[in-house]
């Protein structure tokens, strides 16, 4: 699957929630079908507790996770989104929400489960931000209290996305992956090489991480020549945006997919 770079939009660096109930704004459409991909792998309730993953910074990562979440809560499921990026701590930002009161708090039992859970602007969608500096990452996240706090918030949500450090730059991932039911694995186009993906992913088989799906983020789809030469396959089946995002388009394409699918039977 592939998200679009955004190159003019002056709500990106703002906000950088495209995602809104009834929206039809460029690259909006991209987080509906992955969105319904996850609907679809978490159906059983057994792959709620994702973690986001990408080789390198910047690839995109707290974005994807907080417009995920955004569409998913759109859909009536129950949402809770946690910084699990502990150095560098963002979707607070993004959700315009204070960065204390969180994970470190939790830790050091200034605060109950209860209390550090904070309810954002977006419907259904609830986040847990890092708090206040954590020194000591890994003692956190293979602790037991940490596990406790994630098999509660299992018992309550629909879908817990953990927002994570870069996988060939911090470590944290493979204790992260002690209680996620796997990972979304993100590559920005046009930046990350094929040998900092084929590491990364080697990284995450090696520690028995499931990668349940695998993102473009950033792509470019002037820059891809493939585009020039007619091309029809993967790329041009899953983001053909002819139809736009609405009920009539969405329908639409569902049919066009279903009619390739039998034509390549
Ligand atoms: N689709 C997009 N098009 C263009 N820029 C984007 C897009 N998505 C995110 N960005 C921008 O790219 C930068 C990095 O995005 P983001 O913070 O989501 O990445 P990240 O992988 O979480 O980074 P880090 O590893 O540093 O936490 C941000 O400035 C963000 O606004
Ligand atoms: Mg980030």
């Amino acid at each position: 699957m592939a998200l679009f770079k955004k190159k003019h939009d002056k709500h990106l660096k703002k906000e950088r929630i495209i995602v809104s109930e009834g929206s039809s704004r460029f690259g909006s459409f991209g987080y509906t079908r992955l969105r319904d991909n996850l609907l679809y792998i978490n159906s059983d309730g057994k792959r709620k507790v994702i973690q986001i993953e990408s080789a390198l910074a910047k690839e995109g990562k707290t974005s994807v996770t907080a417009n995920l979440a955004v569409s998913l809560g759109l859909t009536d499921k129950k949402v809770v989104v946690i910084d699990l990026d502990f150095r560098r701590p963002r979707l607070h930002r993004v959700f315009g929400l204070e960065k204390e009161n969180g994970i470190a708090e939790y830790m050091m039992d200034n605060l109950s489960r209860e209390n550090i859970v904070k309810h954002t602007s977006h419907r259904n969608v609830d986040l847990i931000t890092r708090g206040t500096e954590i020194y000591n990452p890994a003692l956190i996240l293979v602790s037991e209290k940490f596990k406790a706090l994630i098999a509660s918030l299992r018992e309550e949500y629909d879908f817990v996305l953990l927002d994570c450090a870069p996988v060939l730059q911090v470590s944290d991932y493979i204790h992260i992956s002690k209680v996620s039911d796997g990972a979304l694995f993100l590559v920005s186009y046009g930046k990350t090489t094929k040998t900092q993906v084929a590491d990364a992913v080697k990284e995450l088989n090696k520690n028995n991480i499931t990668i349940l799906g695998t993102l473009f983020t950033m792509y470019d789809r002037k820059k891809d020549s493939r585009y020039g030469y007619g091309y029809g396959g993967y790329y041009g089946k899953y983001y053909d945006s002819a139809y736009g995002d609405t009920p009539k388009g969405r329908a639409a394409r569902a049919r066009k997919e279903i009619e390739e699918e039998k034509a390549a039977k």
